[in-house]
């Protein structure tokens, strides 16, 4: 069998399809090409990011409030081994340890967040702003800009404070847009004479998801057809709100740039050359970013999820649907929001077309009316989501490009995971994985695509949301069962290093003695980091 399904979406009806589909699917017309030598435009950015609730821990400490991360991680079930990223790598606690790893790599920028909570305890600005926060990221940035690394800031990757969503129903409430906005130009305020690249949101679709539909990630609500549509909704329009803002109080002042950070993982038609795959696929991308990015650059939602949903909402006997509309007003708001374009982007699947009866109601998953099919001969390392598809990456480039008008882009998360649950610090898989996916985001600039700047996720294991610590992304381990959380570079520093030095790949020569370089200790020290701890390895499958 050649395609494998994907096991959210996977029934017996969609194993049959896979099986058939696999006989007729001819790999020969997929010749993805082969390594391309060649160095990136001067003046690239080469950064590596972290988010707030992942690193910071103090998550109770210095008058910080709670967040609905808080809040979901400490109820019991909610999270892989029940992790909670109370002290997770105590960057609230590292910065000059921090900095000097981002030295090591010579890192042009470091991409952060900003935890709402911990400059405003309650989320409303009005109530209280806590300065002990405001020291803490004015010590972070200050701390960058002196050693000549520009901070990417993030406002929201995720830890809505705990009060806006017990009060109001976080993002399923309108009145989140002023609250974020007012948040935003806060930091403006403080923050903007020094930091100039920011970004409103990250991964908009996992909040609205995963946060409101499937309820895996905080709040955890399961408001299924219809929560993760309104969530989208006003984080829409706050984005596009924060942005004016900027626009219009700030940009004269500071100089800088707003844009957000969306999450695409890129669909490809099973079969090329059946035209209904080609739509399946096109809709997966369309439902995935499309749902936001389209907005942000046309001013409304893609045609295919206005038709989609819009049926399926009527065949339920709903009076309208279930996707909210924009207003004629919001839409030229909202429009063109955005001065930079972040894509965090990971993978890749196979699509066809499956269609879901509308019967027992709707929902996100079923709106889209496709399914996901993986190629069992494609890596997969870490998470079991995570397969190493490099080319997907060209692809999903090369449709922002057409699609939304050539913009800037800066890759804000790309990276992998590992599933063992022991030091390893001889990572060659991510090493194999940053090499490929940075190749094939060369080919892209080559293509014409405006990508200024990429960010290796993440510089350091950390928190990973609903899988807690199993699943680790860094390039530096973090040891997490030592209460200090010490970090050690794995082999893929010295290898993310050279790429950097070189910026990009100069020879086959060159490139294939930096693996063996890279590779050169790190079996003695995962030997003597290993003796230190209380290694247990574990498969976390
Ligand atoms: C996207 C999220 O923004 C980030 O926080 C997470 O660590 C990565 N995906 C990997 O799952």
């Amino acid at each position: 069998m050649l395609l494998r399904c994907v096991t959210r979406t996977c029934h017996v009806l969609v194993l049959v399809l896979c099986l058939s589909a696999a006989e007729d699917f001819d790999w020969t017309k997929n010749n993805h090409g082969s390594f391309y030598y060649g160095t990136f435009p001067t003046g690239f950015s080469w950064g590596a990011g972290s988010s707030a609730y992942q690193t910071e821990g103090a998550w109770d400490q210095d008058g910080k409030g709670l967040s609905i991360w808080d809040v979901f991680s400490h109820k019991k079930g909610k999270v892989f081994f029940n992790d909670t990223g109370d002290s997770s790598c105590e960057s609230y606690y590292k910065v000059k340890e921090d900095i000097s790893l981002i030295k090591e790599l010579k890192l042009n920028h470091y991409r952060f967040s900003i935890s709402w909570p911990r400059i405003i305890p309650t989320g409303i600005k009005s109530d209280h702003v806590n300065e002990k926060g405001i020291e803490y990221y004015d010590s972070l940035i200050d701390s960058l800009l002196e050693n000549d690394i520009t901070p990417i800031v993030t406002l929201y990757h995720w830890d809505l404070p705990q009060l806006l969503q017990d009060k109001y129903g976080g993002w399923q409430n309108v009145s989140m847009i002023n609250y974020f906005n007012e948040f935003a130009n806060l930091c403006f305020e403080r923050f903007g004479n020094r930091v100039k690249y920011w970004i409103t949101f990250n991964n908009p679709w996992a909040v609205a998801v995963e946060g409101y539909e499937t309820g895996e990630h905080a709040p955890g609500l399961k408001l299924r057809g219809t929560g993760a549509y309104r969530a989208a909704h006003h984080i829409i329009k706050a984005h596009a709100k924060v942005w004016h803002t900027y626009d219009t109080h700030w940009r004269s002042k500071q100089n800088g740039m707003v844009g957000i950070s969306l999450a695409g993982d890129w669909g490809e038609p099973v079969d090329i050359t059946n035209q209904k795959d080609i739509e399946a696929a096109e809709r997966y991308v369309q439902f995935y970013m499309g749902w936001f990015a389209t907005p942000i650059f046309h001013g409304d939602y893609p045609q295919v999820m206005k038709e989609f949903v819009g049926r399926k909402s009527a065949q339920q006997g709903l009076g309208t649907s279930r996707l909210p509309t924009f207003s004629s007003q919001e839409r030229s708001y909202i429009k063109g929001t955005c001065d930079f374009l972040g894509i965090g982007h990971f993978t890749t699947r196979y699509i066809t077309q499956k269609s879901y009866p509308t019967g027992r109601g709707g929902a996100y998953f079923t709106d889209r009316d496709v399914a996901e099919l993986v190629d069992p001969r494609w890596p997969d390392p870490g998470s079991e989501w995570l397969y190493a598809v490099p080319w997907g990456f060209r692809r999903l480039l090369n449709f922002v490009k057409t699609q939304y008008g050539n913009p800037d882009i800066y890759i804000t998360e790309n990276g992998v995971s590992e599933k063992m649950m022991c030091t390893e610090l001889c990572d060659d898989w991510r090493i194999q994985y940053f090499k490929e996916y940075i190749n094939e985001m060369l080919k892209a600039i080559k293509d014409g695509v405006n990508v200024k700047g990429y960010t290796a996720w993440s510089l350091l294991d950390k928190f990973e949301w609903d899988e807690g610590y199993s699943e680790r992304f860094g390039l530096y381990y973090v040891d997490f069962r030592n209460h200090k959380k010490p970090r050690y570079p794995k082999a893929s520093v010295q290898f993310y290093k050279r790429i950097i030095s070189a910026n990009g790949f100069p020879s086959q020569r060159e490139v294939e003695s930096w693996k063996r370089k890279a590779t050169e200790t790190c079996s003695s020290s995962n030997q003597l980091l290993a003796a230190g701890l209380y290694i247990f390895c574990k498969r976390n499958t």
